[in-house]
């Protein structure tokens, strides 16, 4: 390089650092750029970090994870992804959950990072894992798109629920369901239980861990839910005493035989004028003196159960939660005696509803 081009270069450079330091203080300066900085840093990025890792729950990747780092191969093979291409952009997708901090990779392996990646692989946590999953397929989607699909005259459909997503979420609140089952499960005569609206199966499994002589019948009205409710179950070692079914509350025909009749988290699920009609139809099921017990959270709790109220709102089914007075008043019109609201945890709005079925049939 001779003298002269190496005067020519720093010639022209100095104008050029200029310039550069003029616009970075344009930029800088601009009145978007600390409220974009803001809101990526308090927004955008956390709600990046947790639609990566509710897909790499609700795929499998945290679990496998867990157990032994993966590389792309062996990801791609899990995930049922071929071809050169696809397998280029899971790449891509896996170096987002890098960027983002849930994963790292160590030697061609992708590990998990983050403490909540970490977290959320653990069976023992799958319900949250679940529940991060339901917010993002439908507290997003209805938070996102309500006006829209008031504009458009647009309804949710039960296909718009993952069934599956929702048996496992729903295990949130599992203590306090346990905690009701507690308090009216009779103990020491053979019970005869019929679950509506089973999910998973847990609670049956929960009754029949405290009472050895029950047997249960449990409906699904989701054929898939259903299905894994049944394959639980086997796995359970509970198949000689708990049969499942797809079937519908609306147009179950049995006869009163069963001395309880449970209904854990979907009384949304009916619209409100409705819930009467369904509380009879539950309790024209029951041998006389048996028992409804109905769990729910109610209105008026945290605001991720004003957003299951949101979507059942912008749904062509069910409606919001319900409110604890009003809903005790159904049972009595459904012709319960005895009916009455328990609070499971003081402060909270899940509660516990009974109702008897009379002795002597309603004139
Ligand atoms: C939120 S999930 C709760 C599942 C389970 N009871 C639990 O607490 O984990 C509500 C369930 O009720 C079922 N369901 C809704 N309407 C029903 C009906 N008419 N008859 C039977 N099941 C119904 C749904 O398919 C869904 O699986």
């Amino acid at each position: 390089m001779t003298t002269l081009h190496v005067a020519g270069t720093t010639r022209n450079r100095a104008p050029r650092a200029v310039a550069q330091a003029a616009t970075l203080g344009k930029v800088l300066t601009t009145p978007q750029v600390p409220l974009l900085l803001a809101l990526s840093k308090r927004f955008v990025t956390p709600l990046y970090r947790a639609t990566f890792l509710a897909s790499a729950a609700g795929n499998g990747l945290l679990r496998w994870m867990a157990v032994r780092p993966c590389d792309l191969e062996t990801l791609a093979i899990k995930l049922g992804v071929e071809g050169k291409e696809d397998k280029r952009r899971l790449r891509a997708w896996l170096e987002v959950g890098v960027r983002l901090g849930e994963f790292d990779k160590h030697e061609g392996c992708y590990r998990l990072k983050s403490r909540s990646a970490k977290l959320l692989a653990r069976m023992k946590h799958d319900a949250l894992a679940a529940a991060l999953e339901e917010i993002m397929q439908t507290h997003v989607p209805v938070l996102l798109n309500a006006p829209q699909m008031l504009r458009a005259g647009q309804r949710f459909t039960m296909a718009d629920q993952d069934g599956s997503v929702i048996a496992r979420s729903t295990r949130v609140v599992e203590p306090l369901v346990e905690a009701a089952i507690d308090a009216t499960l009779e103990r020491e005569y053979p019970v005869r239980l019929l679950e509506i609206g089973c999910g998973s199966g847990t609670y049956v499994r929960y009754a029949a861990s405290l009472n050895p002589r029950l047997t249960a019948l449990a409906i699904d009205l989701q054929d898939e839910v259903a299905r894994q409710a049944a394959k639980n179950i086997a796995e359970w070692g509970l198949t000689d005493r708990v049969e499942v079914r797809t079937g519908d509350l609306r147009t179950l025909q049995l006869e009163p035989q069963f001395d309880l009749v449970t209904m854990h988290n979907n009384i949304y699920y009916f619209a409100p004028a409705e819930r009467v009609a369904i509380l009879e139809r539950a309790r024209r099921l029951l041998a006389p003196g048996g028992k409804l017990l109905l769990t729910t959270s109610c209105k008026g709790g945290h605001v991720g159960l004003d957003l299951l109220n949101l979507w059942f709102e912008y749904a062509d089914f069910g409606g919001p939660l319900p409110a604890a007075d009003e809903l005790v008043e159904q049972f009595t019109q459904a012709g319960f005696l005895d009916a009455q609201a328990r609070r499971i945890v003081p402060g909270e709005q899940f509660r516990a509803f009974t109702g008897t079925n009379p002795h002597a049939p309603l004139s």
